[in-house]
């Protein structure tokens, strides 16, 4: 085993010591702590790739425009809930640039990061129709989210759209939503953990749905833009970041400032809810709060009592990095076509050394670069390989948290630095040795 770089031991304690009953189902958090761990005991270098936080600096635009902010004085005065005018005005602004949809300033709701964003909009369409209780993911997903629904008490069902791409999606969908009882459907486009973007056709599908079972769609762009497959990046010009916008009105959109704007820590995102949802009155919400439209209650009942407003100088951030970018001064897509690069290149050495990409393509195109990408190992299930990878220095989670039924990891590529490349593939190297012998 001399080709291993880190001793079984170490891993096999490092495991133990958190106690978890099965390892391909370890979160995000517990993967974090055992590459940790593992790195410290053994002195070798991990390549991590199971967390997806932003690995670029933050936009300078947003960051100038927030310590003015706070210069100020900004720190002691209350936010306006409904979010500061600016913004809102900002943020319809950019979603008329980026996907050519128009929505009102006044339905542009600052939220303090899209968690917050999903959390209130999981709450509040769980409650607009006494017979709508429950949530539909369109997985894999992100995990956190279902997390979410687990804490407010709410149902949620799933299915993994793998095998269900194009027309399939259509009979999969529908089999849901006729049975009346679904409030929400919530995706993320382009897709955590597996980087598909839907096609236009798909969207078609789930707006024509949406529409005829009366549910509402979430559509989670923690990810905006960023199929790098075409220059989504020019303001008013196609191509456009696809939406589901434009098949439906019952939609909300989550714009995180997060990945974007690598503006994580500032927790600062927005939801963007079509006018006529805003301005709709559900039988549910007026039993509950005397009166109120699904935009009204979301700001003024469930952000009032979450949080009472996002974070003042996070919002003026984040206008100025939608004013500069719709404005054409700021090319945020530059910064961030850094993760395309990247996966490209991690991709081709994984496949180099027998490896396999999981959810490998939109309908007949090969999938986009980004953020993330799934990968499996032949004769391996998801939390075999995820395991067998550790004494290779080398961390990743498992599909089986995503709510995927595929045998596989999820990669993330941003904190991937540049030497670690051929670090990858001397480690990869061996592991192929060990894995084809035995
Ligand atoms: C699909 C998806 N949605 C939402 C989020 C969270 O976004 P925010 O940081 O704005 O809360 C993430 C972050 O990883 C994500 O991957």
């Amino acid at each position: 085993m001399k080709n291993i770089p880190i001793d079984s031991s170490i891993v096999n304690e490092a495991i133990g010591k958190l106690k978890i009953k099965d390892f391909g189902r370890a979160t995000i958090r517990e993967v974090v702590a055992i590459a940790n761990e593992v790195e410290k005991k053994s002195g070798v270098e991990f390549i991590r790739m199971e967390m997806g936080v932003p690995g670029l600096p933050p936009a300078k635009v947003g960051v100038n425009a927030e310590i003015k902010a706070l210069q100020n004085g900004i720190a002691s005065i209350y936010p306006v809930i409904d979010g500061l005018p600016e913004l809102k005005y900002e943020a319809s602004r950019f979603v008329k640039a980026f996907i050519d949809l128009d929505i009102s300033p006044e339905c542009c709701v600052p939220v303090t990061g899209s968690m917050q964003g999903t959390y209130t909009s999981f709450l509040v369409a769980g409650q607009c129709n006494p017979e709508k209780d429950t949530i539909l993911f369109i997985d894999p997903g992100f995990p956190v989210q279902k997390q979410q629904i687990l804490v407010m008490g709410y149902k949620y069902e799933s299915f993994d759209i793998y095998n269900y791409r194009g027309d399939k999606l259509k009979t999969i969908l529908e089999s849901y939503l006729k049975k009346g009882n679904v409030a929400a459907v919530i995706y993320s486009n382009p897709n955590n953990p597996a980087w598909f973007c839907l096609k236009e056709e798909e969207l078609k599908i789930i707006g024509d749905l949406a529409t005829r079972y009366d549910t509402i769609i979430l559509e989670d762009l923690a990810y905006f833009a960023m199929d790098f497959r075409k220059d989504l990046g020019i303001p008013f010009q196609p191509p456009f970041q696809s939406s589901i916008g434009k098949y439906t009105d019952n939609y909300l959109l989550l714009i995180s400032g997060s990945k974007v704007f690598s503006y994580a820590g500032q927790r600062i995102g927005v939801v963007a809810i079509s006018d006529k949802l805003y301005h709709r009155k559900y039988e549910g919400l007026t039993a509950r709060y005397g009166s109120g439209t699904f935009g009204s209650v979301f700001i003024h009942r469930a952000l009032y009592a979450l949080s009472s407003g996002t974070s003042h100088s996070a919002q003026y951030a984040l206008a100025a990095m939608f004013k500069t970018a719709s404005d054409g001064t700021f090319r945020f897509i530059d910064d961030v076509i850094e993760y395309g690069k990247r996966a490209r290149r991690l991709k081709e050495i994984f496949l180099k050394y027998g490896f396999e990409i999981v959810y490998d393509k939109d309908m007949d195109d090969p999938i986009a670069d980004g953020f993330y990408f799934t990968i499996r190992y032949p004769g391996m299930t998801g939390a075999e390989l995820m395991q067998a990878l550790i004494p290779y220095g080398v961390s990743a989670i498992s599909l089986l948290t995503t709510g995927s039924n595929q045998e596989g990891l999820r990669a993330c590529v941003s904190f991937i630095k540049d030497h670690q490349y051929e670090l990858l593939e001397n480690r990869l190297n061996k592991f192929r040795e060990q894995y084809l012998i035995s």
